[in-house]
């Protein structure tokens, strides 16, 4: 195969792309095209990982009865996550919206099968974590690529992991890294929903130039 050439005019677009990404949590209930997922998911494959372990697994949330036992959960969590917060702090924080999980038109778990054998074992004898890390690469690659085609993704992560096989029915084996809601979003913002909501502003970058 030919190698692309990416061209000033591509990495201008890359560029919007990045900036352009948001996590969403206010989602069109309209479905995503036949294939879409199937897609988007293949495009998360791509994504490097430790030894070349692809230890990823997704997991597509059907089920209205799950989607709602999920909904619930986070909602849970939530609430109980509220209350180490007070006063204004917790008036904002009460009115954040932090999953579209009874909208969204999609929702996929993604695991990680830390018992799997590709990749042997390589560059994780050390930092087994990597494992996992290689997965969250996966769940960026299809970030972006969600977001290439015009749908917006939100990782809901306010939840206790320690159910989530039992609820999902998956191997005990599998480590819970990520729920994810896609679908279209009801809108396009260059700046994330926090800062809009004055709950975290963005920070600097914070690179140190090491000298010596
Ligand atoms: C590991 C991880 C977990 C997250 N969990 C949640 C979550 O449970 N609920 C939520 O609304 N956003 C969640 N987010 C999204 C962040 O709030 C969001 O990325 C951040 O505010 C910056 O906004 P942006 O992604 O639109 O740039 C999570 C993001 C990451 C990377």
């Amino acid at each position: 195969m030919t190698e692309p050439v990416f061209d000033a005019a591509f990495r201008e677009q890359l560029a919007q792309l990045l900036a352009w990404r948001r996590d969403v949590r206010h989602f069109e209930t309209r479905a995503l095209p036949d294939g879409l997922l199937d897609t988007l998911l293949d495009a998360a494959c791509h994504g490097p990982s430790v030894g070349n372990a692809q230890p990823w697994r997704f997991v597509r949330i059907v089920s209205p009865e799950r989607r709602k036992a999920l909904a619930d959960t986070v909602d849970a969590q939530k609430h109980a996550a509220g209350e180490s917060y007070s006063g204004e702090r917790k008036a904002l924080y009460d009115g954040l919206k932090l999953h579209g999980l009874r909208e969204a038109p999609e929702i996929v778990a993604v695991f990680c099968d830390e018992q799997g054998e590709a990749g042997d074992g390589l560059g994780r004898a050390t930092m087994p974590e990597t494992l996992c890390w290689s997965v969250v690469t996966a769940v960026h690659t299809v970030w972006l690529a969600a977001r290439a085609n015009g749908v917006g993704l939100g990782w809901v992560s306010i939840i206790d992991p320690n159910g989530m096989n039992a609820l999902l029915e998956v191997p005990a084996h599998w480590r819970f890294i990520a729920l994810l809601c896609l679908g279209y979003p009801e809108r396009a913002s260059e700046t994330p929903e926090l800062v809009r909501h004055g709950w975290q502003d963005r920070l600097p970058s914070d690179i140190t130039r090491l000298e010596r």
